[in-house]
C-alpha cells in the first residue's frame, strides 16, 4: 500500500486551510437545515459562540487539574448545572466526559467496581459481571462490557411500546449480575423506560441502576415544563445510582460534551483510575482521557450561559410542536406507521406497504438526509426497519417540504422492485454463514457493493446495500461491519 509521507516542505497557512475546506465537498451539507440526523445545530449565532469559547480554552490541558483551575471551575459549573436540571441534591457528583459512550463505559466501571467492592466473591469467579439491558439499549452499553470484559445480558423489550419489559428484566437477574439500564430516552424509539420499577427492581436486588438520559436527559425537563405527560427518569427516583447526559445533543454544545452524574460521592470513587507505579508523573483521571484540551468544556459552559434556561425552553416549545405535526402526518397517512409511541422529539416510522430503504433513497435524493435503522427481530416481536427523524430547531422550516416530499416518494416507490445487486447478493448469501466465512470472500463481497480494500473511498450505503443487510442476523451485520470499518481506513 502506498503511503504518503509528511511533505519535504511545509506550506502556507492559507494553502493548508484551503484544502481543508476543499475535503469537505461530498459531507453532507447539515448547514442547508435538510439533515434529519447527526446534527444538533444550535443555529448560525449559537455556532459562533461555541466555537470562539471553545478556541479559546483548545490549547488548555486538563490532564492535571492542579495546573488550571480554570477548567475545575468550568468543569464544576457544568455538572452543577446538569445536576439541578435533572433532580440532583447536594450529594450529586458528576464529571464532564467526551461523549455519551465515554459516559456509559464510566458508569459500567464504576458499577463493576462498586459491585466487586460489597461482594468480593465476584472478583474470585470466572464468571464475568453481568450487565442486564433490554435490547433498546444504547449500543455504548455493549462496547462497555467489551472493554471491561463484563457479560451482557440482553433483555427483550415490550413489542409494542418497545419499552423495558420488567418482568423480563427481572427473570434475567442472577447472583452474578451488578447493573440495570434503562433509557431516557431511547435512541431507536424515543421512549422513556419504566425507570421507577426498574430502579425499584434493582434496589430490592442490591444492584446499580443506570439511566442513559444521553439523549433524553437535556430536553426531556423541557417537555415536562411545556405539559408534556411524562414518567419519572432521573435522579429523583429511588434507586438510581448514576446517570448519564450529552450535551453535545440538545444543549448544542461542541461535540466531545456529555455529563456522568452519580448519587454520591461514594458511588463515583469507583469511576476514578489512579497510577503511582511507574517513573513518571502519578496520574489521577476522573475520566478515560489523559491529556485533553478545554476546548470542549469551556464550549459546552458558554453555551449554557449564552441560551440559558428561557431559551431553551423556547426551543424546546417549537421542536415539540414540529415533532407532533410529524407524528399526526405519520398516524394519518395510510402507509406508514410510527414504531411506539414517541416521547420526545425523533420520530421512528415504517411500512408494510413501501419499501422502507428506498422509501429513504428517495427522499434524500430530493436533497434531504434521512436516517434509517434496520429491522431487529426477536421471538415475540421486531422493530422493523424504518426511517429515524430527529427533529432540530434548524429544521424546522422546512418540515411541511419535507412531508410533501415523503408523501410524493411513498407514491413513487411504493411498487418498486428490488434492484438486480439486491437479488444477486440475496442468493449468495443464501448460501453463505457471513459469521464463519474466510475474510477474502468476504472482502470480494464488499467490493460487489463498491467498498474496495485499502481505497479509504466512502461507498454510498443506499436501499440496495441496507435491504441486503436487513436481511442479515446481528452477528453476521457485526461480521460485515468490523470488516468493512478495518478496510475503510487505510
Ligand atoms: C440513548 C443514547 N445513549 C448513548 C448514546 C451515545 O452517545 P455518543 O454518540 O455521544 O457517544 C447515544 C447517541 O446517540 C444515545 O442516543
Amino acid at each position: 500500500m502506498s503511503r504518503t509521507p509528511i511533505p519535504p516542505k511545509g506550506s502556507p497557512a492559507q494553502d493548508v486551510l484551503e484544502r481543508l475546506e476543499g475535503f469537505r465537498a461530498a459531507d453532507l451539507d447539515w448547514r442547508s437545515g435538510k439533515v434529519w440526523a447527526y446534527m444538533y445545530d444550535p443555529g448560525e449565532e449559537s455556532e459562533a459562540l461555541i466555537k470562539r469559547a471553545y478556541m479559546a480554552y483548545l490549547s488548555e490541558n486538563g490532564l492535571d487539574p492542579t495546573a488550571f483551575p480554570s477548567l475545575v471551575r468550568l468543569e464544576n459549573e457544568v455538572i452543577a448545572m446538569a445536576a439541578a436540571h435533572v433532580g440532583g441534591d447536594e450529594q450529586t457528583v458528576g464529571n464532564f466526559t467526551s461523549g455519551g459512550t465515554e459516559s456509559i463505559i464510566l458508569a459500567c466501571k464504576a458499577a463493576r467496581d462498586w459491585a466487586r467492592s460489597k461482594r468480593p466473591e465476584l472478583a474470585r469467579s470466572a464468571q464475568r459481571p453481568k450487565i442486564v439491558l433490554p435490547s433498546t439499549a444504547h449500543a455504548a452499553f455493549h462496547k462497555a462490557a467489551h472493554y471491561l470484559d463484563l457479560e451482557v445480558v440482553l433483555v427483550d423489550v415490550d413489542p409494542d411500546t418497545f419499552k423495558a419489559d420488567v418482568a423480563a428484566m427481572e427473570a434475567a437477574i442472577d447472583e452474578h449480575a451488578i447493573m440495570i439500564v434503562g433509557s431516557a430516552v431511547s435512541y431507536a424509539h424515543c421512549v422513556i423506560d419504566p425507570i421507577p420499577e426498574l430502579a425499584a427492581l434493582a434496589k430490592a436486588k442490591g444492584l446499580w441502576m443506570h439511566v442513559d438520559g444521553c439523549m433524553g436527559g437535556f430536553l426531556l425537563p423541557y417537555f415536562r415544563r411545556l405539559g408534556r405527560e411524562l414518567p419519572d427518569f432521573d435522579l429523583r427516583v429511588e434507586g438510581v445510582c448514576s446517570m448519564s447526559m450529552d450535551l453535545h445533543k440538545y444543549a448544542f454544545a461542541a461535540k466531545g460534551a456529555s455529563v456522568i452524574l452519580y448519587k454520591h460521592k461514594s458511588l463515583r470513587r469507583h469511576q476514578i483510575f489512579t497510577c503511582a507505579n511507574w517513573t513518571g508523573y502519578s496520574i489521577t483521571n476522573a475520566t478515560v482521557q489523559s491529556s485533553k484540551s478545554g476546548g470542549p468544556v469551556a464550549a459546552a459552559w458558554a453555551i449554557l450561559q449564552h441560551v440559558g434556561d428561557d431559551g431553551y425552553l423556547e426551543i424546546s416549545r417549537q421542536v415539540l410542536e414540529a415533532t407532533e405535526k410529524v407524528t399526526k402526518f405519520v398516524d394519518e397517512h395510510p402507509d406508514l406507521f410510527q414504531l411506539g409511541s414517541t416521547d420526545m422529539n425523533h420520530v421512528s416510522f415504517s411500512s408494510k406497504r413501501v419499501p422502507i430503504f428506498r422509501l429513504a433513497d428517495a427522499v434524500n435524493e430530493r436533497g434531504w438526509y434521512v436516517q434509517v435503522q434496520l429491522g431487529y427481530r426477536w421471538q415475540g416481536g421486531e422493530s422493523p426497519a424504518n426511517i429515524h427523524l430527529v427533529i432540530n430547531p434548524a429544521n424546522l422550516r422546512w418540515l411541511d417540504a419535507l412531508l410533501e416530499d415523503i408523501r410524493a416518494c411513498i407514491e413513487e416507490v411504493r411498487d418498486s422492485e428490488p434492484s438486480p445487486l439486491t437479488k444477486t447478493l440475496e442468493q449468495t448469501l443464501a448460501q453463505v454463514d457471513l459469521t464463519n466465512i474466510d475474510d477474502e470472500t468476504l472482502r470480494q463481497m464488499m467490493a460487489m457493493v463498491g467498498i474496495t480494500p485499502g481505497s479509504g473511498s466512502v461507498p454510498k450505503v443506499g436501499a440496495e446495500i441496507n435491504e441486503v443487510l436487513d436481511m442479515l442476523e446481528p452477528a453476521a451485520r457485526e461480521r460485515v461491519f468490523t470488516e468493512f470499518m478495518n478496510e475503510l481506513f487505510v
